[in-house]
């Protein structure tokens, strides 16, 4: 049976497996925008949710967070045996931005806003283009004898230039790097056999957050006796309304751009590649023209849209579309629909790195509107600038491998060869 014949309560919009063979569910997606764009889903495994699958409809939603909150669950995931997901709702493993709601959200958010500037930002592009050389550097002195080099793009390039990034930010020592690596990977591979950790009950399932809090213990001690130039020591010695930040919030909140902070990118970078082999054209077009990355950075994050989806739940009734929402009830956001939305982009499925305008919804929109977003931009100029400088030829040299997840999407492995030339 087609996707097109599938009664629509047998689409499968979070299947993490689906999304491991697959990729994003599109082809379901675009028949939800044409024919129910508000759809009540409630399959096995999971607590109903309203798929909202157009751009404006996430834009109105996303701009009223007092009726639509995102504390309580805020991502779709399938429910552990004998949990009960209600009071994990209540009582979250961790507090951090993403679930937290005015006027609590906006105190917290202001404690690392002025990190993520466009001024900030801006003073981070010169470090961003040494550790993009310096990997480049590193890879070409495992070249063959005939000039190639064979890696796994996400492990060996993707993730290790906005990780280093991050925690050069935090202040994270080279030497945690790998550490740091690992939680992220544990921490949105949850349902991915690869990194999932073994267990079956909630402690064992979330045991990584318990080992980064105690990391955290050691770092925010030592950055309140040796305070440095770092955002750790900031949030440190951080006060709200003159009263030092509760420990659970403190390291909730560092967490989030610990992991935040890197994997998203991870996934542009990687994604992007595959978009970019995929088009040969829009390849070429940036060898031909690097300063095609200046629209062609947000372009990637519409193509791509790293981050799948985030959930919100009515606080009260709501007519959307002629379809009442009722209070309690949840909405799973997914920009990456509302990137290939027909009536905002023109020729949503064309991969063009000139587009513009742009109006994606990779970051999210409004008040949870992504922290890390000109960091993010300028992560992905630097590194595309850097990339079709000195890789001269890359191909694939192995089959590619997708993550199983429907929060955050893309690809695990990509084993290419490349020819990289000095700098
Ligand atoms: C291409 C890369 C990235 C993408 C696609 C991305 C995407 C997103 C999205 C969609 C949200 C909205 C969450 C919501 O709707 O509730 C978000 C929030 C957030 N992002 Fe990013 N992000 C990226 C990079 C970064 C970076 C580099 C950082 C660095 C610290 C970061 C930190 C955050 C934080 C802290 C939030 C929470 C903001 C809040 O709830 O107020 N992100 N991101």
């Amino acid at each position: 049976m087609t996707i097109a014949d599938l009664p629509l309560e047998d689409l499968d919009v979070i299947g993490a497996a689906h999304y491991a063979s697959g990729g994003y569910p599109h082809p379901e997606w675009t028949r939800l925008r044409a024919e129910a764009p508000l759809h009540r889903f409630h399959p096995e495994g999971y607590r109903p949710f309203w798929a909202v699958t157009k751009h404006a409809d996430i834009i109105e939603i996303s701009r009223q967070p007092e009726r639509f909150k995102s504390g309580g669950r805020f991502i779709l995931f399938p429910e552990l045996p004998g949990v009960d997901a209600a009071a994990l709702d209540e009582n979250p493993p961790l507090r951090m931005l993403v679930n937290q709601d005015p006027p609590e959200h906006r105190d917290f958010r202001g404690l690392v806003s002025r990190w993520f500037t466009p001024r900030a930002v801006a003073r981070l592009e010169e470090r961003l283009v040494d550790i993009t050389d310096g990997l480049f550097d590193r890879l070409a002195a495992s070249a063959d004898e005939d000039g190639w080099v064979r890696a796994d793009f996400v492990r060996d390039v993707a993730a290790r230039q906005p990780l280093r990034m991050v925690c050069e930010i935090l202040g994270i020592p080279d030497a945690d790097e790998d550490f740091v690596l690992r939680i992220t990977n544990q921490n949105f591979g949850l349902e991915d056999p690869e990194f999932a950790l073994e267990g079956e009950t909630q402690a064992e399932r979330l045991a990584f957050i318990t080992e980064a809090f105690a990391y955290f213990d050691r770092l925010i001690a030592d950055r309140r006796e040796r305070p440095g130039d770092d955002l750790s020591s900031v949030l440190a010695n951080a006060e709200i309304d003159g009263a030092p930040v509760g420990q659970f919030e403190l390291y909730s909140l560092l967490f989030l751009v610990m992991v935040a902070g890197h994997d998203t990118t991870r996934n542009g970078i990687s994604s992007g590649l595959l978009a970019l082999l995929d088009h040969p054209d829009q390849l070429d077009a940036l060898r031909g023209d690097p300063d095609l990355i200046e629209t062609g950075a947000d372009e990637i994050v519409r193509w791509t849209t790293p981050v799948n989806h985030f959930v919100r739940t009515a606080t009260e009734d709501y007519e959307l579309r002629g379809v009442t929402i009722r209070a309690g009830e949840h909405l799973a956001l997914f920009y990456a629909s509302a990137n290939r939305d027909e009536e905002v982009f023109e020729d949503p499925f064309a991969f063009r790195l000139d587009r513009d305008p742009n109006p994606h919804l990779g970051f999210g929109i409004g008040e949870h509107f992504c922290l890390g977003a000109h960091l993010a931009r300028l992560d992905l100029r630097v590194f595309w600038r850097r990339f079709v400088a000195r890789v001269a030829e890359i191909d694939h040299d192995g089959p590619v491998e997708l993550l199983a997840s429907s929060f955050v999407g893309g690809p695990k492995h990509i084993p290419v060869r490349m020819r990289i030339v000095p700098r």
